[in-house]
């Protein structure tokens, strides 16, 4: 039976700039989320009719989305619906509600004693975010009933719809009263990426929101999440807030189900599945000429020292500041690595449009400053922070790392930690926070840390760095297998198979 998969995220999977005269460019990719769901998509639906519904971020995406007309929806090659969601209520959806609130809720980031504080501003904000969902709910339903030609071809009960994260929570909820009756049997999933906070954490929201947003995920006939941890984070908050009735047991099928929720007369599976890396195109991916050249270029800066590396978007929860204070306590403390090691840090510019973003960035840059003041000699860079976003440069640096970083005081699962030791040429020691969803996968092979504690992070570093290389070389290569044996086809079939045949 021929299918149609639908899917929505905010970010879409091509996005556009201006160029001289008003020419529009677009450019492929940009994250994990989406490089998750496109290898994902192409692995596993090659029969598929698959279309793709975003926002338009920018007003370069605006001047595209104006671009399409009503069925030949396609920007670029990639089957999409770009959404012009009126700008304010955008900025207000995706700024104020998704990066300031809801992320800042699951990555447990607020400054409490001052923030958040709900007012009648947080009220019109709330407004916008639901007004975006149903923009979204609005625009699948019109794809998933399409005209009366394509819904003979493809019934009702083979259309799926995949949402994904945290911008569209209320979505499923939504679509599902939009499809009732014509297209009541077609399946709805949603995925969230990040981490879901503790109860008690959870209700810092204003009760009808924290309630709203569950509601509305219960919308859905499957939910699914990276970890464990995460899944009954969120099955807490059904049962404390919601009063519903959770059913929690041993995972059923390769699905990967692990409970399921009964609310207002429907029941929705809740499912782990963690997202790992094409290990294979990763890899071809790095023998291309862009690569190759940050290859040379880096083994000439690097040579004769140990490589410590990080890759992260800019951003609270990634804990760079407390990253480099480790690296500052390693040099203090044991100087015995002064001269002997480089520190590369590449933090690619994130949520700018955010006030606590900025003053992070500026904090990183601080802290960077500190150390090569303190510690830089005129024969000796200890390290070398760079806020700019390169791919390429980011592959190489994961290639090469002796030693990588990825410490985040919360993350949903972490992409890096995954892909570096996929690429490393020699093994590299992988220093993970315990509070990333890639500990529950990757922990036993890992160096563990506390992503609050400096001193113990300094001393996982200097055990990193004193590693035999026979011992850093096996435990990479355990960490790569585990990687590589959930790749987004996995990830993304699983789904489809927790919907139905
Ligand atoms: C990270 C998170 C995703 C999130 C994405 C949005 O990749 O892991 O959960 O959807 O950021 O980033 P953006 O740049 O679109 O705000």
């Amino acid at each position: 039976m021929k299918r149609r998969v639908l899917v929505a995220s905010n970010r879409g999977p091509v996005s556009y700039e201006f160029g001289a005269g008003g020419t529009l460019t677009g450019r492929r990719g940009g994250g994990g989320l989406v490089s998750g769901v496109t290898s994902g998509l192409a692995a596993v639906t090659p029969e598929a009719q698959v279309r793709w519904v975003c926002a338009a971020l920018s007003d370069a995406d605006r001047a595209a989305a104006a671009r399409l007309h009503a069925g030949t929806q396609e920007l670029d090659g990639v089957p999409v619906r770009m959404l012009d969601i009126p700008r304010p209520t955008f900025e207000r959806a995706y700024n104020s509600v998704a990066n300031s609130i809801l992320w800042f809720t699951h990555h447990m980031l607020f400054d409490t004693p001052n923030q958040p504080q709900f007012g009648r501003e947080f009220r019109r904000d709330w407004a916008a975010y639901q007004a975006y969902n149903e923009a979204f709910a609005e625009a699948l339903a019109g794809e998933a009933t399409g005209n009366h030609e394509e819904r003979e071809l493809v019934p009702s009960a083979a259309i799926r719809v995949l949402v994904q994260d945290y911008h569209l929570a209320l979505a499923p909820r939504l679509l599902r009263h939009r499809l009732a009756g014509e297209a009541g049997d077609a399946g709805i999933a949603h995925f969230w990426h990040t981490p879901w906070a503790p109860a008690d954490y959870y209700r810092i929201l204003p009760a009808e929101v924290s309630r709203a947003l569950l509601d509305g995920l219960l919308g859905a006939d499957h939910l699914g999440f990276h970890c464990d941890r995460w899944a009954h984070a969120f099955l807490d908050c059904c049962e404390s807030l919601l009063s519903a009735q959770v059913t929690r047991g041993a995972r059923e099928g390769a699905a990967g189900t692990l409970a399921r929720v009964s609310y207002r007369g429907r029941v929705t599976g809740v499912g782990v599945h963690p997202l790992g890396v094409d290990a294979a195109a990763l890899r071809a991916r790095t023998l291309q000429a862009d690569v190759q050249a940050h290859l040379s270029a880096l083994r000439r800066t690097a040579a004769g020292k140990k490589l410590i590396v990080r890759v992260d978007r800019t951003e609270l929860s990634k804990n760079i500041v407390r990253g480099l204070a480790a690296y500052r306590e390693l040099l203090a403390t044991r100087p015995q690595w002064r001269g002997r090691v480089l520190h590369v840090a590449f933090t690619y510019p994130s949520r700018s449009a955010v006030p606590e973003y900025r003053a992070y960035t500026e904090q990183v840059r601080r802290i960077a400053q500190e150390i090569t003041e303190e510690f830089g000699t005129p024969e000796w860079d200890p390290l070398l922070l760079e806020v700019r976003d390169d791919y390429p440069r980011s592959l190489a640096a994961c290639a090469l790392a002796d030693v990588l970083v990825v410490n985040p005081v919360r993350d949903g699962m972490n992409l890096v930690a995954q892909e570096g030791p996929v690429l490393s040429e020699r093994g590299c020691a992988l220093l993970l926070s315990r509070e990333a969803g890639a500990a529950a996968t990757l922990g036993a092979a890992a160096l563990l840390v506390n992503p609050y504690d400096v001193s113990e992070t300094a001393a996982a570093l200097h055990r990193a760095l004193a590693m035999p290389d026979a011992e850093r070389r096996s435990r990479s290569a355990a960490l790569a297998v585990i990687a590589a044996a959930s790749p987004p086809s996995r990830w993304l079939g699983d789904q489809l198979a927790a919907l139905g045949p």
